[in-house]
């Protein structure tokens, strides 16, 4: 039995050099491969840096053409025959479902940058649900609301119903999506349309966008892509409207900057 464990001895030195040795070429491996870790290729103007390439796009962020600070809203409607100077189709890998949505061109432009640094940054479950509805939509969206609080309380009457509806849907002529400059965002799979589209708190089990990661990004970023968040909480005394997370107005970095960080509307900040 002696003579039998001398005999391994050697061997079990070997086994043992040979396991440490593995171990150590491993960490070294580690740490080799730790500092060779090259850094993400970011994209830097002089205010902000991107982690998508933004630089085909980069003027029409900039742009401070007056017309992208058109107001839009139950004092200031756009009437029966409005509509955008140039209205493209949104590439269907941003919209929701695939469905059709127009934008007016730079709108779009900037929506779909917008969309690919939330992607680069591995926020990638946000589509556009709606950008530019003419008046014929409008009216048709107003009218569907009001059969639906109808529905709701057959108690009230119609003016009633209108002054129900009118808090989160623009009368037709009034809505600024008729301008084309805004969007609607959806995040899917995880939220129900109706919840994005009726009031938040009238929502069932599915969440509202408010809750999502990408609301709490597009607080802190949408200017870097000129948008601003149109409807904010509390301040329906201002806009006309309820508080909607989801919608955002294209007004220029320089505008959605100033905007952003002055904390107003864009009722109070162009006024
Ligand atoms: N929901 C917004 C206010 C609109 O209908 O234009
Ligand atoms: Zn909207």
């Amino acid at each position: 039995m002696k003579e039998l464990n001398i005999a391994k001895k050697p061997f079990i030195i070997s086994a043992a050099v040979f396991v440490l040795a593995l171990a150590f070429a491993f960490t070294l491996g580690f740490v080799i491969r730790g500092c060779d870790v090259t850094p993400p290729k970011t994209y830097t103007t002089e205010d902000f840096t991107y982690m998508s390439d933004i630089s085909s796009v980069k003027d029409i962020l900039n742009t401070t053409n007056e017309k992208y600070l058109l107001l839009v809203n139950k004092k200031n409607p756009l009437g029966e025959t409005y509509a955008p100077e140039s209205v493209i189709d949104v590439d269907k890998a941003y919209t929701l479902y695939e469905k059709g949505v127009q934008l007016e061109s730079a709108t779009a432009q900037a929506a779909i940058a917008m969309i690919n640094e939330m992607r680069a940054q591995g926020i990638d479950n946000v589509y556009i649900t709606s950008g530019y509805r003419d008046y014929a939509y409008q009216k048709k969206l107003f009218d569907n609301y009001m059969y639906a609080e109808w529905q709701k309380d057959k108690t009230l009457t119609e003016a009633e119903r209108e002054e129900k509806v009118r808090q989160y849907s623009a009368y037709p002529g009034e809505s600024e999506h008729q301008s084309g400059l805004c969007v609607d965002f959806f995040v899917a799979p995880g939220m129900s349309e109706l919840v994005n589209y009726g009031s938040e708190t009238e929502k069932t089990n599915d969440i509202g966008f408010a809750e999502t990661e990408a609301f709490e990004w597009l607080k802190e970023n949408a200017h870097k892509f000129g948008f601003i968040l149109r409807y904010p909480d509390g301040k329906e005394g201002e806009t006309g409207y309820s508080y909607e997370s989801w919608h955002y107005r294209f007004v220029g970095i320089d505008a959605a900057t100033k905007i952003h960080e002055s904390g107003k509307t864009l009722e109070g900040w162009l006024e």
